[in-house]
């Protein structure tokens, strides 16, 4: 049996290739193991989608698309559930999920626990109004992801005339605004970085407000561009970029 917890720590999720009822508690306990952790604070379905379980990340066929496993994130969800009441997880939510998807787990009969997070991609060429607005509206908090626009290459978020300007009138970074941008829409936001001056830096966000007129410049950058795409499982059943939010 696993020992009583005491020590834990962070964010974790559980990658699609686990989402069999049977395998959510060995891929949690592998994640303990290998961070010599008794609980994780919190644990999220990464994807709405199983993959055909295996030592493939992202199994494919030889097309080239994922194989999926003939599961659903219902199920996944009652394992989930199972990981808290057996006190290996403080908490649980899910990542990548659209409306439609987290109406489904809201509904589902004999819910036990709610999701406390959706982790999506989120920035100002992405800002995701109306799923942010859905998850609020349920009580679910949003988590925005990729918030600096990562380092994907041809996009420069942070090179935007309109963000650059904004920084430039607060004396910030824009970095700084990008994040700031997010804690004023009441998300949580994870920007990235390995470097400690940046880390620095993408922290000193509490000493400055956006005004409303920047809010609604950043928000007026939406292009419905999504950098986070995962082309190789478009076909499967639960993928969740087909429907407009
Ligand atoms: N749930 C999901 O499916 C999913 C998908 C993608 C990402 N995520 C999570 O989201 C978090 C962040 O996402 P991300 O890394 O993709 O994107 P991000 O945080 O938007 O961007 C990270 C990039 O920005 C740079 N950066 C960070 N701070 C900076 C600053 N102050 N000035 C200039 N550049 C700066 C970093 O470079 P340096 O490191 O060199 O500073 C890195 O190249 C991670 O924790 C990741 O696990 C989740």
């Amino acid at each position: 049996m696993h020992q009583i917890p005491t020590v834990g720590l962070g964010t974790w999720k559980l990658w699609c290739t686990y989402h069999k009822q049977s395998l959510v508690k060995t891929a949690c306990i592998n994640t303990l193991e290998a961070l010599n952790l008794d609980y994780l604070d919190l644990y999220l379905i990464h994807w709405p989608m199983g993959f055909k379980p295996g030592d493939k990340d992202i199994p494919l066929d030889r097309s080239g698309k994922v194989i999926p496993s003939h599961t659903s994130f219902l199920d996944t969800w009652e394992a989930m559930e199972d990981l808290v009441i057996e006190g290996l997880v403080k908490n649980i939510g899910v990542s990548n999920f659209n409306h439609e998807q987290l109406d489904r787990l809201l509904n589902k009969p004999g819910l036990r626990i709610k999701p406390i997070t959706n982790q999506i991609e989120c920035h100002p060429y992405l800002n995701q109004k109306s799923l942010i607005d859905f998850c609020h509206g349920r009580n679910v908090s949003v988590t925005a992801y990729r918030p600096l626009g990562g380092s994907r290459d041809g996009v420069h978020l942070m090179d935007d005339i309109v963000i650059r300007k904004i920084a430039k009138k607060h004396g910030k970074s824009p970095a700084q605004i990008l994040i700031r941008f997010q804690i004023q829409r009441n998300l949580i936001v994870i920007p990235k970085s390995v470097n400690p001056s940046r880390i620095r830096e993408n922290i000193q966000v509490f000493d400055f407000e956006l005004t409303e007129k920047d809010m609604e410049e950043l928000l007026s950058l939406d292009k419905n561009l999504r950098l986070a795409t995962f082309p190789s499982t478009e076909n499967h059943k639960d993928y969740p970029f087909h429907i407009e939010y």
